[in-house]
């Protein structure tokens, strides 16, 4: 275990900020993270653990101990009702890898949310979520070590209180765990999930005739490939900003006004409006602002075409709120953790 000192974070953000971090460390098991918190030059700063830094914007230099969860393995056992099964992986396993693993072991439940950038640990922090399906679907539990005591303490679906990309770890636990491993209770007996329309419309482009978990897969990639900015080709975080939800009463007066906006109801009083929509209303879609910009084919993305700073984003994103706000009188707030 090395750790670095003064290193440079532009390889391990999606956003390609460049950044520095006091130290930088990885871990590839818990008795590796638990000597590196153990370490007194680590202990003396406070922390920031890494999955795949998708969900990062970092407008400094980060004067912390950055650990990069490389926590590998995923295993599976058999339900004794014979229809489900029980998957764990470990944190550090990219996402899309997991996926890619339950589509060749023909176990339902995440073909939905095929693509999503990010590591299995980053998963139940914001419940991901896509195409009609949320993490919360099929989440079963999570072992996390307990920084405080260095002991494993697992949770269960209720006790990680998840919302729409909100779970307890954003909350109450913030800060105070890490989560080195998650278990989802999927499928051998399958219920698609096609509700999301992009997904019928690409389905039929692709004259699927018998709905697999692979078929609903390769749609999904389809669907993403098609709209959203490949991190690896173009700096970004996917959505930068969460769907607002807003009363229906408001929701009805903007609907006068508006009569193209979208919204999907939540509950008998809230309706969930896309910010994309919001967003190129004000005429946000595609703008280039030098280094870095709003993409052209989602506007609820934020992109760094190369060399941007994270305040250089952060600023846009907060002209994005101003002129959302004076528009629609709708506060959006950012999905992404601003560092
Ligand atoms: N829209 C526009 N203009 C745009 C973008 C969207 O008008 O530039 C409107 C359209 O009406 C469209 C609707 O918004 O029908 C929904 O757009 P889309 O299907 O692209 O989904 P989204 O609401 O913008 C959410 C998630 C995505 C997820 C997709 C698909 C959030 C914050 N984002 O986006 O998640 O992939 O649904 O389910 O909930 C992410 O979290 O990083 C992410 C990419």
């Amino acid at each position: 275990m090395t750790i670095q000192r003064n290193a440079s974070l532009f390889p391990y953000n999606t956003f390609g900020i460049d950044a520095k971090a006091t130290l930088l460390a990885e871990f590839t098991s818990v008795e590796e993270l638990r000597e590196l918190l153990q370490n007194p030059e680590v202990k003396a700063l406070p922390l920031l653990i890494l999955g795949g830094g998708s969900n990062v914007l970092l407008t400094q230099d980060v004067q912390a101990a950055v650990l990069l969860n490389r926590i590998k393995g995923i295993s599976q056992t058999e339900e004794t009702d014979g229809k489900h099964v029980l998957v764990t992986s470990g944190s550090g396993e990219t996402w899309h890898e997991l996926v890619l693993y339950t589509l060749e072991h023909d176990l339902g439940g995440i073909e939905n949310l095929s693509l999503i950038p990010g590591t299995v640990g980053a998963a139940p922090l914001q419940n991901i979520g896509a195409y009609g399906v949320e993490l919360k679907d099929t989440f079963h539990s999570l072992e996390a070590l307990e920084i405080a005591t260095g002991e494993l303490v697992s949770f269960n679906r209720e006790q990680c209180g998840f919302g729409y990309r909100e779970s307890v770890f954003k909350r109450e636990a913030k800060g105070k765990y890490i989560v080195t491993s998650v278990t989802l209770r999927l499928t051998k007996e399958h219920t698609f999930n096609t509700s999301y329309g992009a997904i019928q419309d690409t389905l039929a482009q692709q004259q699927v005739k018998e709905l697999s978990l692979k078929a609903i897969s390769e749609a999904v990639c389809h669907i993403r490939r098609s709209k959203l900015p490949d991190p690896a080709k173009i700096g970004n975080a996917g959505s930068f900003f969460k769907n607002p939800e807003i009363p229906l009463a408001q929701f009805e007066i903007l609907k006068a006004q508006y009569p193209g906006i979208p919204g999907y109801p939540v509950s008998p009083e809230t309706v969930k409006v896309p910010a994309g929509w919001l967003i190129e209303q004000c005429g946000w879609k595609g703008k280039v602002l030098g280094k870095h910009g709003v993409h052209k084919d989602q506007a609820l993305v934020l992109v760094n075409y190369g060399g941007a700073t994270g305040n250089e984003v952060k600023a846009l994103a907060y002209e994005i709120i101003q002129s959302v706000e004076e528009k629609f009188g709708i506060r959006l707030t950012p999905e992404v953790n601003i560092i």
